[in-house]
Order: C-alpha cells, then sequence, then structure tokens
C-alpha cells in the first residue's frame, strides 16, 4: 500500500515581535485579557519588504535543506494561503521562480486556516494515485497587512509566517493515515475579508468601511470551532481504530488556547500531550500547523512511530484533519 509521508519539515517566523504590551498601546486591551482569553502573549510581523512568498521561500528552503533535496527535485507545490503576494500570479508560481524549481507545477490554495491541512488532503491524494512523486506543501501568511488595528477583537490574535513539508510516497506502515475535510459556506460571514474582490473591489468608499481587513464574529465563531472540533478530533481517531490514548500529539491549529483545551478534554488528553506555540506566534492561518509540525519535530517530541494528530478550523467555515503516523 502506497501512502504520503512527510519527510522532512521548515518554518520561518519574521524578526519583529509584537507584544501584547505593544497592542495596549494601540487598542484599549490589556496583556491579562489577551492571555486569560486566547492564551497569546506575542506575534510576529513580517518587515515591510516581506510578502507571503518571501517567508514560504525561507520555509522551503529549510525543508528543502533537512531532505537533502534541491528545488528542481520537487514535483508540484502547493501554498495555502489568504494572503498571497497579489491576486494573481499565484504565491505559488512566485514561490517557485524564487527557488528555482522548474520541474514543478504550483497553485495556491485557499481554506483560510484549515488550509494546510486541507492540502495535505490533496497532496496525499496525488501520492497515493502517482500521479506526483514530490511534492512541497506550504503554508504562509502576512495576516498583518489586513488587520483593523482599531478593531480590539481581531487585532490582538493574527500574526505573521510560514510553514513548509515534502511529501513523497512510502510503502512503510507510516505516514498520513487519513484526512478529513468539511466546509460549510453558509456561515461564510462569521470570519471574512470582504474587501478587494470582485465583489467589492478596491474604492475609497471600501477603504474608508475598512472591508480590506479582516472581520470577525469572534464568540460565534468560538462556539462552533469547539463544537466543530471536538466531533472532528474524535471521529478522526475512531476512522483509524485509534484510542486517544495512543496518541502521542495532537498538534491543533493555533487560533485559541481554550479552543484546543476543550478538543484535548473531549478526548482525555493531558496538555503535555498538546503541541502549543500561540503564545509566541499567535494565530498564523494556514501557517500555523506546519509551524508546529516544525517546532515540535525540531525539538524531539516527535518520534518514529508516534501517532499524531492535526486539525484546523477557519473562515468559508472550514475544518480538516489528518493523522499521521510519524
Ligand atoms: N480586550 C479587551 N476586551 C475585549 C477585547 C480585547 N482585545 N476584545 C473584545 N473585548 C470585549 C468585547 O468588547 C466584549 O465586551 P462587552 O461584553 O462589553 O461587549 C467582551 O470582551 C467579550 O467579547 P467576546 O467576543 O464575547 O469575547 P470572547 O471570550 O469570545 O473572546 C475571541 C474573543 C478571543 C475573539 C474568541 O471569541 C475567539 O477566539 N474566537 C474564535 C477565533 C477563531 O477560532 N477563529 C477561527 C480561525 S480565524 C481564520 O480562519 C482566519
Amino acid at each position: 500500500m502506497i501512502r504520503a509521508r512527510i519527510i522532512s519539515t521548515g518554518s520561518y517566523l519574521p524578526e519583529k515581535i509584537i507584544s501584547n504590551h505593544d497592542i495596549e498601546k494601540i487598542v484599549d486591551t490589556s496583556d491579562e485579557w489577551i492571555v486569560e482569553r486566547t492564551g497569546i502573549r506575542e506575534r510576529r510581523m513580517a518587515a515591510d519588504d516581506e510578502a507571503a512568498s518571501d517567508l514560504a521561500y525561507h520555509a522551503s528552503v529549510s525543508a528543502l535543506k533537512k531532505a537533502h533535496l534541491k528545488a528542481r527535485d520537487i514535483d508540484l507545490i502547493i501554498v495555502a494561503t489568504v494572503t498571497g503576494d497579489m491576486p494573481f500570479p499565484s504565491t505559488a508560481c512566485l514561490l517557485q521562480a524564487r527557488l528555482g524549481a522548474k520541474n514543478a507545477a504550483a497553485f495556491d490554495l485557499n481554506a483560510a486556516c484549515s488550509g494546510f491541512v486541507y492540502g495535505m488532503h490533496i497532496a496525499q491524494g496525488m501520492i497515493k494515485s502517482g500521479m506526483h512523486n514530490r511534492i512541497l506543501l506550504v503554508g504562509t501568511e502576512v495576516l498583518s497587512r489586513f488587520i483593523d488595528w482599531d478593531d480590539r477583537s481581531t487585532c490582538i490574535l493574527f500574526g505573521d509566517g510560514a510553514g513548509a513539508v515534502i511529501m513523497e510516497p512510502t510503502k512503510e506502515k507510516r505516514g498520513v493515515y487519513s484526512t478529513h475535510i468539511y466546509s460549510d459556506g453558509s456561515l461564510s460571514d462569521l470570519i471574512s475579508l470582504p474587501g478587494g474582490g470582485s465583489r467589492n473591489p478596491c474604492t475609497r468608499e471600501t477603504m474608508l468601511k475598512t472591508l480590506h481587513s479582516i472581520k470577525m464574529k469572534g464568540n460565534e465563531t468560538f462556539k462552533v470551532a469547539v463544537r466543530t472540533l471536538e466531533e472532528l478530533a474524535t471521529y478522526t481517531l475512531a476512522e483509524n481504530g485509534i484510542d486517544p490514548s495512543q496518541l502521542s500529539l495532537l498538534m491543533p491549529h493555533q487560533a485559541n488556547l481554550r479552543i484546543i483545551q476543550a478538543t484535548a478534554k473531549r478526548l482525555n488528553l493531558p496538555m503535555e500531550k498538546v503541541f502549543l506555540n500561540l503564545e509566541k506566534y499567535g494565530n498564523t492561518s494556514a501557517a500555523s500547523i506546519p509551524i508546529v509540525l516544525d517546532e515540535a519535530v525540531a525539538s524531539g517530541k516527535v518520534k518514529d512511530g508516534d501517532y499524531l494528530l492535526l486539525e484546523a478550523f477557519g473562515g468559508g467555515l472550514t475544518w480538516a484533519s489528518a493523522l499521521v503516523r510519524w
């Protein structure tokens, strides 16, 4: 049986740190409120000359280096992002050019915070079917450019970053065991970025209405996220005949500590088995899970044979999970 396997990981976080205390100076909020309600203490912000493809480039170079591969060894590049450099060409094509990955096809994928796990779904399908052999999958976001810094309910949440993985076929008893993707477009108004597309192209009016920044009904989103992710995690393990006690690490999308704690509680999983970095980076949308993966692997917390559960929830609405045996 052929499965897709992650052979290497990489990530890149911009240098500039924005702490909760920095945000206290911009809007009426406090470090205490942000930590208590979200678990976030600081986030990264891309430099003025950095766009999503730049962050993606650094994460990809790191993943290629660790795999001892050249960019020309890649035959497909998928970039999950909602903050690409521009509407087109795709950020994936810009990344392909910068890497010199001349043997790769390249496209972007938009499933907001679930984008990376959606990408795993596509990548593993392509590898299992034999259509592609070595895929570079990247999640990259520069959300700081799409934040309304007057809106205290959203500006505290998001950060910039990128993570990348390289996937290959394997006949071993490891790799991606299953992926599950879902959407509910009827709840699209819960999280959106309404301006800049063909519905509300950029005009003076859309600028004044701040339509070019993220809008979120946080509390409603929170409730749907908790319910959905609890069900998704339980279902994904059951589908694979894995008891939660066999799970080595839960790798959740880093949106809100309370959402993550609820999922862990439902699985009866101690928090030591949950990888967290939202304290440092906040919600980096599609980049969140590949950054988690890279940091978990680098920290030595992931061992051969470990069962890892990846799960995400985001705009669309979309939600997705993957069970991986390392
Ligand atoms: N500082 C101080 N007070 C604040 C802040 C702030 N930064 N933000 C909101 N408040 C206030 C509100 O104004 C409100 O005050 P009121 O009761 O006087 O009206 C009060 O705090 C409670 O507001 P809620 O929105 O109900 O706060 P909640 O506990 O729900 O926390 C949060 C808000 C953190 C946004 C939470 O709802 C959340 O994390 N939601 C889910 C986010 C998520 O998972 N998104 C999905 C991924 S994003 C993507 O796909 C791009």
